[in-house]
């Protein structure tokens, strides 16, 4: 690796990366502003990826686009090094967003309601800022704009199109309306559940409602089923290590006086530990199989593997924590103590590399709390610049402790 012959010191470098940021802010918010007023559905994200590859040009990175379908990669950097990649994610939800704002989204039905407008525009600022800086970055840098984070989908494309080759490391961040905005949010070992979905038939014998002898009410045992589930995390599951089992959608039956034939039970499967999850898919199957067995009924049982949980790796949780720390003061920089049950496909790259995610904190002082995904979702526009330097002094610090290390 090729060493610059003197580093600059710290405290310039924070000087530098907080004066830079400070300087952009205004224009960060109006890009934040454009991406939240014309958002797009998962896999769609055809407007965002041009907007978003446009700006990054417009700085001088090598941009590559249509990377995962309609994800963009951009390089910065020109010294002898592996890649840091920092990722941002691009998509909205199916939601009408049901604020006052004047920039709310324009696109019926459609909307950032979970901040990834802000995920972009950090990681857009860090990139302006990182290429406007005065010092040579010590190492290189790669900003991943994912698309289709919503349906798990976004992150397995861009790893399958290349997008951690040379990566050595990954850092992410995902706003959190519950700390007020400004701060951020460290979170040691596992952020986020893993979350793997219920496909389940239940199959009876339709017969006349008022000769249930005579059938196998789906129905009914598919409630057995249900409650069985339920109560078994409570008596067989460690309660240290949660299960969550979420029943979301059911559907079956013909008629009022119909013996139902078939019910089909869709859920979705949260848990935090890996070993937890790797017995719930055999766990669930022995309680549905002799709950149906009781019964006479059969069934079928599709357990689909979804994402795992985010466990943020130490050393580089710490390099976040330490700049948010040296750059914001203690007093905004908080240790979460407990993990998330939501799920993130950000895990899926951490499987390939170390990887760390931070909370932004999003909330408005005085305004009502709204969770992610409500359609009043809002977040504190001033939080974009605490996650632009905190990102940025990350990048800087994680290349400075390596050619430290390396030299
Ligand atoms: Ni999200």
């Amino acid at each position: 690796m090729s060493i610059p012959a003197v580093s600059p010191p710290p405290e310039s470098v924070a000087t530098a990366i907080r004066g830079m940021a400070t300087a952009l802010a205004p224009r960060l918010v109006e890009i934040r502003r454009h991406i939240h007023g014309f958002p797009e559905l998962s896999g769609q994200e055809w407007q965002t990826s041009a907007y978003v590859a446009g700006v990054l040009s417009s700085c001088g990175l090598v941009v590559r686009e249509a990377v995962g379908k309609t994800g963009v990669l951009a390089d910065l950097g020109t010294a002898d090094t592996p890649l840091l990649a920092v990722r941002a994610d691009l998509d909205a939800l199916p939601i009408q967003e049901m604020t006052d704002w004047e920039y709310r989204s324009r696109i019926p039905g459609v909307m950032h309601a979970c901040g990834h407008d802000v995920h972009t525009t950090v990681a857009l600022g860090t990139a302006m800022v990182l290429a406007a800086l005065e010092f040579p970055l010590p190492g290189r840098v790669r900003f991943i704009f994912q698309p289709a984070e919503e349906t798990a989908q976004g992150a397995r494309w861009m790893i399958a199109d290349g997008a951690l080759a040379e990566v050595v490391a990954i850092l992410g961040l995902h706003v959190w309306p519950l700390l007020p905005g400004g701060t951020i949010g460290i979170r040691y070992g596992a952020l986020t559940a893993a979350a793997d979905e219920l496909d389940l038939t239940i199959l009876g014998e339709s017969g006349h409602g008022a000769r249930p002898h005579e059938a196998i009410d789906a129905v009914w045992i598919a409630a057995q089923v249900i409650n069985h589930l339920q109560q078994a995390i409570s008596r067989t599951q460690n309660p240290l290590r949660p299960v969550v089992l979420t029943i979301g959608k059911i559907q079956g039956g013909r008629a009022p006086n119909v013996i139902a034939d078939q019910v089909r039970l869709f859920g979705t499967v949260r848990s935090l530990h890996p070993e937890t999850r790797a017995q719930l898919p055999q766990w669930i199957e022995n309680i549905v199989k002799h709950t149906c067995a009781t019964y006479q009924a059969r069934y079928t049982l599709d357990y689909k593997t979804g994402v795992p949980g985010v466990h943020n790796d130490p050393e580089l949780t710490q390099l976040v924590e330490q700049a948010a720390r040296a750059v914001w003061g203690n007093e905004r920089v908080q240790i979460l103590t407990e993990p998330s049950l939501g799920a993130e496909d950000f895990a899926l790259y951490c499987e390939q590399v170390p990887g760390t995610m931070f909370r932004l904190g999003t909330g408005i002082a005085g305004q009502p709390y709204y969770s992610l995904h409500h359609p009043k979702f809002m977040v504190d526009e001033t939080a974009i610049l605490t996650g632009v330097v905190t990102m940025a002094q990350s990048v800087w610090n994680f290349w400075q402790q390596n050619m430290a290390q390396s030299s």
